[in-house]
């Protein structure tokens, strides 16, 4: 092995958390425009919003920023670079370090969750495909259907995705499982990543813990929320 930045634990700490947090900013953007699915016939900014309309107006606005489609490739760019990377890490310490880095907190615990990481990766990658079929393609690549709302005319995005939920229980339960595994992927995150460079610092990894679960269980349940909500009130 050379001795460059990247062959080093300061480099992957820093490759980690760059493409991992790069990933989660969009998450919480993503989920911060789907919530908006739920909210309804509500007041806010002061406007009535009827159905569908808070949600259409941001999909709208976000198909019509240059700069929001310019991240496209560059998100895409994010989720590969972040699977590969996790690829050849995953293979690199198996091979390297049979016995796991973290001595503090329990071997098992480590290779457990590193199995867990992978599975639980491998699952949201499956589900990716899918839901980019369900929507991005569907948005992107097929005559949408048009609604006006405040005088603009724009793709009714919300009827595709509320008639893909309130058509199929299926759906609903597949998405709401999504929400929950992308919750424990996080959760074990931002451990696997700070163990496999060695960052140790009991106070730190305490305060890590704190932070990864707050995050874990808001994008878990947050986006488990959507599916539960169409299911509710079909
Ligand atoms: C209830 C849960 C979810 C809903 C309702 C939802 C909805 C959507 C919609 C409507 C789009 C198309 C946006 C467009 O093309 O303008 C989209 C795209 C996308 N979603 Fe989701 N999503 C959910 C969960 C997730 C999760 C859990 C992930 C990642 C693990 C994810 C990752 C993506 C990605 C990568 C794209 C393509 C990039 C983009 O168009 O912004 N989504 N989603």
């Amino acid at each position: 092995m050379g001795g460059g930045i990247f062959s080093n634990s300061v480099g992957h700490k820093l490759v980690m958390a760059v493409s991992g947090l790069f990933l989660v900013l969009f998450l919480l953007v993503h989920l911060s425009m789907n919530l908006t699915l739920v909210l309804n016939d509500v007041h806010l900014f002061g406007h009535h919003w009827a159905k569908g309309e808070l949600f259409n107006t941001g999909a709208h606005f976000m198909i019509s920023t240059p700069l929001i489609r310019l991240m496209e490739p560059l998100l895409a760019a994010g989720f590969i670079f972040h699977i590969v990377y996790a690829t050849w890490l995953t293979v690199r310490n198996r091979r390297f370090r049979p016995v796991g880095y973290a001595v503090r907190s329990g071997n098992h615990l480590t290779s457990w969750s590193s199995k867990n990481m992978y599975i639980l990766g491998a699952a949201i990658l499956l589900f990716l495909v899918l839901h980019i079929w369900n929507f991005f393609y569907r948005f992107r690549y097929t005559e949408m259907p048009q609604t006006v709302v405040n005088g603009v005319t724009m793709d009714d995005s919300f009827t595709v995705v509320s008639a893909l939920f309130e058509g199929s229980v299926i759906y609903c339960v597949i998405y709401m499982v999504a929400g929950l595994v992308l919750g424990l992927h996080l959760s074990h995150g931002f451990w696997s990543a700070f163990q496999t460079v060695g960052w140790n610092n009991v106070r730190w990894i305490s305060r890590l813990r704190v932070i990864s679960t707050i995050v874990a269980i808001a994008m878990g349940v947050g986006f488990a929320i959507i599916p539960l909500y169409f299911l509710v009130v079909r």
